[in-house]
Parts: C-alpha cells; sequence; structure tokens
C-alpha cells in the first residue's frame, strides 16, 4: 500500500552571506520567491501532497502575506526553525505522522527535477531511508587552516593524509525517508556532526539506500550560485 506523502522545506536559514536583506530562500528567481519555486516542484512532482514548510520565526507573517500576494494558494503547514537545521527538522517532525514517507527539501535548491523527485518518492516505497548523491569530480585535498608569521590565515598541507576520489560523493536533497524511521532518528541527542538528515539516520543505526542525485541540484549558497541558477532556470523555461 501507497505510504502518504509529505514534504518538509527547509527555509528556517538566516542565511544573510549575500548581503540581500532578507535570507536567500525568499530572493527572487526569474520573478518568484526561490523557497516558492522550490515548492512547485514537489506540487508538480506529486500532486496532493502535503507541504510543512520550516521558516524563522520572525519571517513567517512575510511568507504567509508573500504568498497570498503572489496567489500561491496550495496548502502548507508553517512551522517555526530551531537554532540548527537539526533542530528545524525535528520541530517539523512534530507534524508527520507515522506510516507516511516523508522528504526532506533544502528550500534553497529549486533546480531539482520533477524527474527526480518522482523517481526517488517511487523508490523509497521500498527502502526506509533513500538518499541522492553524486561523485566527486574534482581532486580533493585535506588541508588544514594556520597562521603565517605574518598573522595571515594560510592552508597547509595535513602530512600524510589523502583521499581517495572514486569514494568521495557529495550527499544532496531530498533525503526521503519512511516517517516512523526517521521521526525516531530525531530522538538522538543533538550533535554538530549531524549536517543532513542521512547523518542522523546513519548514527541511529539504520541502513541507508542511495541514488544519483543532479549536478544542477545546487543548494543556493553564494551570488555565484544564483547567477547559475538564474541561467539554468532561463534555459529551461525558454
Ligand atoms: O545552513 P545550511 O546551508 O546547511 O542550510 C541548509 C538548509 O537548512 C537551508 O534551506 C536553511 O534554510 C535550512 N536551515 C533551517 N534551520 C536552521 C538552519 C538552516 O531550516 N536553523
Amino acid at each position: 500500500m501507497n505510504r502518504k506523502r509529505f514534504v518538509i522545506i527547509m527555509a528556517a536559514g538566516s542565511g544573510t552571506r549575500m548581503g540581500a536583506d532578507r535570507p536567500k530562500q525568499f530572493l527572487e528567481l526569474g520573478g518568484k520567491a526561490i523557497l516558492q519555486k522550490t515548492i512547485e516542484v514537489f506540487l508538480a512532482a506529486c500532486p496532493g501532497i502535503s507541504v510543512v514548510t520550516v521558516l524563522p520565526e520572525a519571517f513567517i507573517g512575510y511568507w504567509r502575506d508573500y504568498c497570498y500576494k503572489r496567489n500561491f494558494t496550495c496548502p502548507q503547514i508553517l512551522v517555526k526553525g530551531g537554532i540548527t537545521r537539526f533542530h528545524s527538522v525535528r520541530n517539523a517532525l512534530e507534524r508527520i505522522p507515522e506510516g507516511a514517507v516523508v522528504a526532506v527539501h533544502d528550500g534553497v535548491r529549486p533546480l531539482v527535477t520533477e524527474k527526480l523527485v518522482a523517481e526517488m518518492f517511487a523508490k523509497a516505497e521500498r527502502v526506509p531511508a533513500l538518499i541522492p548523491v553524486v561523485p566527486c569530480v574534482d581532486t580533493m585535498k585535506v588541508l588544514s587552516k594556520c597562521k603565517a608569521a605574518t598573522g595571515e590565515d594560510v592552508l597547509k598541507a595535513v602530512p600524510g593524509a589523502s583521499v581517495d576520489r572514486s569514494m568521495l560523493y557529495g550527499a544532496q536533497t531530498p533525503q526521503i525517508f519512511h516517517s516512523e524511521v526517521l521521526k525516531e532518528a530525531y530522538s538522538l541527542a543533538y550533535d554538530t556532526a549531524f549536517t543532513d538528515d542521512a547523518s542522523v539516520v546513519e548514527k541511529y543505526g539504520k541502513s541507508l539506500s542511495y541514488t544519483m542525485g543532479e549536478r544542477l541540484n545546487i543548494k543556493i549558497t553564494t551570488l555565484d550560485d544564483l547567477t547559475l541558477a538564474e541561467a539554468v532556470m532561463k534555459i529551461r523555461e525558454a
């Protein structure tokens, strides 16, 4: 039997590294907030999906007004974020029932395709935890930051440390889980090593399944990422 589908859209970061007046999930791409673009991919890929949007407390009213003014009427359960991404996910999980399948996706990854989302939800019926990854294409260096005599920060090689690139993959979102597994895993105490949901579920002792992600499914973090995302969207919408 198919599980009821949910997506938790993570958008409670304060992300002001770009120097904008709002966190980056609220900046516009092709005339729409990045966050709206991201949610629309899930609505198109999985009609009827329930959307839980996690926001900074101070922006909940802002987002409500934005959706109203733009006539973006999809029902959303709005949840206030926590001090870290881990705490934000934990808040959202209170709104997710057991026996469901739940995707957790970064609100600043609007370039994920409907195809990947639909295929992942179909596969996630059969496995409890499904994680999209992309192979690492750059040569990786293990370096440590230290101070030069001038007081400047410099990078130095860590003697004897090397990594085999063929074994390295970057993890993306959406990461999709059977909800009872994710809810149990998030009962663990917070650890700074929890940088995504897969790391929490793995620490909890559940095995993960992997699938190929997409190179263009970038997490918009810098101005360069915003420029790239704009260009990709223009090409896709042409
Ligand atoms: O900080 P990082 O780049 O890992 O954030 C990834 C995603 O998690 C972003 O979409 C951000 O809005 C969200 N986040 C959150 N609550 C936090 C910190 C980050 O929802 N406290």
